[in-house]
């Protein structure tokens, strides 16, 4: 089921591709407010999960060490594009996030923008951030996420079934994925929406 989920996604993002930008171009102060959240200096080593099309780089200008993935290779080679542009070296690799192929405590900062509500297996995805992360390492997360403690409404699970098979899960709560982790929330703010799309700053002890 997962296999077939990403593949999916895949495919999608694949045919989003051209229009990525425009949908998701509107979320700059958001990206801007997460990024902001680092305390890492600027020579640390930084991954983006799920990276897109880039639009975080514009953010990242100060970084130098920048390790992009996303599983879709017509998202990276926009990435790649931007990233010229910017003058922005970087590597930037195809692969799943719910199976990183980095070491253990690998960088300093994992960058967790609209994947964590995207990605099938939230807690796979993670759970291998917090793995590839240094200890004292930092996430930082922007996405849709359900209130903690709340439980989804029937016509919110209703309504969730058809936009999670073409856009994105508005019922994860991010409890239930820090519960099986060790990383502490050191930072956690609404960015949109009434609420539903958060800002957070997570650390690996
Ligand atoms: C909503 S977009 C977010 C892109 C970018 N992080 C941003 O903030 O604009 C979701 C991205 O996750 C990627 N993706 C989906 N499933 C993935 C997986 N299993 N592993 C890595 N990337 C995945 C998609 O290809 C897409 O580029």
């Amino acid at each position: 089921m997962r296999r077939l989920a990403t593949f999916w996604n895949q495919i999608r993002y694949s045919i989003y591709t051209p229009i990525y930008d425009w949908i998701a171009g509107g979320f700059y102060p958001q990206r801007g407010r997460s990024i902001a959240q680092i305390r890492a200096g600027n020579s640390a080593k930084i991954l983006i999960v799920g990276a897109g099309t880039g639009l975080d780089l514009n953010h990242l200008r100060g970084y130098s060490n920048i390790t992009a993935v996303d599983i879709t290779p017509s998202m990276l080679y926009l990435l790649k594009k931007r990233a010229k542009s910017l003058n922005l070296q970087l590597d930037a690799r195809v692969m799943d996030g719910q199976q990183l192929q980095f070491g253990d405590n690998s960088f300093d900062v994992i960058v967790l923008h609209l994947i964590l509500a995207v990605i099938p297996d939230p807690v796979a995805c993670i759970k291998e951030a917090e793995r590839v992360a240094k200890p004292g390492g930092e996430l930082v997360v922007f996405d849709k996420f359900l209130e903690d403690g709340k439980r989804a409404s029937w016509l919110r699970r209703i309504v969730n079934a058809p936009i999670l098979l073409l856009a994105t899960s508005i019922n994860r709560r991010m409890e239930d994925l820090l519960a099986h982790t060790q990383l502490r929330k050191t930072n956690d703010e609404p960015a949109g929406f009434g609420g539903l799309f958060r800002i957070l700053h997570l650390q690996k002890p």
